[in-house]
């Protein structure tokens, strides 16, 4: 079978699995909410993003796509758009040069001026802030969707450097909640068991950082026998492990005896050279949080040590002792790059995005000012109502009594903004 044709199948299969993005294709196909869009999209390329690329291009969108980590597009996807007729830029295994020549030949095509951005990691937006002011002057909103990407809007809009809306749907709680905490409590496994075939049972995990992707990963890896230990510095999270039975630690404390450390943080220089030189022989080390910031990999790019690439994606680090540790996906994310995520999981991200693009491109003018936002509420209920049929969920109708006992529309939102879920 051709690699497009291949690809196809695999979009075909995410179909079945992201319920919400298709209706809310199938919703506003009519409209076309999008119609003339002309939308940069940087994100992973699999089958499930090409579901969400579809899905804006039937709702009037046209779209350039690259891929926002060098490791985790499929190949035969992107083929399959592009056999569609979308432009995509983006393969697996890219070097860090061939990826900011994918954003900037994203960004930079002849007659044809974006308008809106879908960022996930802030790259896009970077380099056309940087590169091509005059264009970025000229979008109308960007979409954001990972904590990175986000946290560098809100620095451009605190220095007054933000001359567009941008809509945070990394904070959206429909977002977090799903994509963070359950997508990763399920592919944490799968990307271990897949690329180190590893028992888990018994096994001594140390988990830094206790947000809601250390949370979804303790869970699944408790679950399956480990013993894991957090490492947090939020005093409230710290709480939150201890009190689900986590012993919450510092890393040096543990390091030594620990099978696999997983950072999930969203911050930098969490897993030291100093941590690796202590770690036990066989010692596994990935990364479930924030690109390829989180393990200091540069720093095991030395003389002294050895690399020994055993499988796609798994290289052996041996010290000069024959210590060997096991090193997964050069550090960056270790789901996206050796297991697939859930397309459920997905399809409520998808949906939130397509959504938040709608609401940027569709606000009258004054509506949204320079700054990064999150989207309402009702969206993120709508969100869930997308996705509610799946498992055949009924919900319960407030009564008019109840609404007002309780002062709340009967169509919602039904809880305020502050609500932690
Ligand atoms: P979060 O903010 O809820 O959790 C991160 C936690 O790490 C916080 O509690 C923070 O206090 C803690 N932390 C920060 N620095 C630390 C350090 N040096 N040592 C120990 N703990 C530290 O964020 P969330 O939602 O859990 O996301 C974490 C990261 O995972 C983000 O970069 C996000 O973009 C990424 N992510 C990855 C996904 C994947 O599929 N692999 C899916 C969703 C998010």
């Amino acid at each position: 079978m051709q690699q497009h044709a291949f690809g196809r199948r695999e979009i075909e299969i995410a179909e079945q699995e992201m319920p919400g993005i298709m209706a809310l294709r199938k919703r506003a196909s009519d409209d076309k909410p999008l119609k003339n869009a002309k939308i940069v999209g940087c994100t992973h390329v699999n089958a499930q993003t090409a579901v969400l690329i579809e899905t804006l291009a039937a709702l009037g969108a046209s779209v350039r796509w690259a891929a926002c980590n060098i490791y985790s597009t499929q190949n035969e996807v992107a083929a399959a758009l592009a056999e569609s007729g979308f432009s995509v830029f983006a393969w697996r295994g890219e070097t860090e040069e061939d990826f900011w020549w994918c954003i900037d030949k994203c960004v930079n095509a002849e007659n044809w001026q974006p308008n809106m951005i879908l960022d996930d990691g802030g790259d896009a937006t970077h380099l056309m802030l940087k590169k091509y002011p005059a264009m970025f002057k000229l979008i109308k909103g960007i979409v954001e969707e990972s904590v990175t990407g986000v946290h560098r809007l809100y620095q451009l809009s605190k220095s007054g450097k933000l001359t567009v809306p941008a809509m945070n749907v990394h904070d959206s709680v429909i977002k977090t909640k799903f994509d963070n905490f359950y997508s990763c409590k399920e592919s944490i496994i799968d990307s271990l068991k897949r690329s180190t075939d590893i028992m888990f049972s018994g096994k001594q995990v140390a988990l830094c950082g206790y947000g809601e992707v250390g949370k979804g990963c303790s869970q699944a890896l408790k679950a399956l026998g480990c013993i894991v230990y957090v490492t947090e510095i939020d005093p409230i999270c710290a709480l939150q492990a201890s009190t689900d039975g986590f012993r919450v630690v510092k890393l040096n404390e543990v390091i030594r005896n620990v099978d696999i450390v997983i950072t999930t943080t969203g911050n930098k220089s969490v897993v030291t050279r100093e941590h690796m030189e202590k770690m036990k022989n066989g010692c596994i080390v990935c990364n479930m949080g924030h690109s390829n910031t989180e393990i200091d990999v540069k720093d095991l790019r030395t003389p002294d040590l050895t690399w020994e690439k055993v499988r796609s994606q798994v290289d052996h680090i041996i010290f000069p002792d024959g210590k060997r540790i096991v090193l997964l996906a050069e550090g960056r994310l270790v789901n996206l790059s050796c297991s697939s995520v859930p397309s459920f999981c997905a399809s409520i991200t998808s949906a939130t995005q397509a959504l938040a693009l709608i609401e940027l491109y569709n606000a009258q003018p004054g509506r949204y000012k320079c700054d990064v936002y999150l989207l309402s509420r009702k969206m993120d209920e709508y969100v869930a109502i997308l996705h509610l049929p799946t498992f055949d969920a009924h919900l319960t109708e407030l009564s008019d009594e109840q609404a007002k006992y309780m002062g709340l529309s009967k169509t919602g939102p039904f809880k305020p903004n502050y609500y932690r879920y």
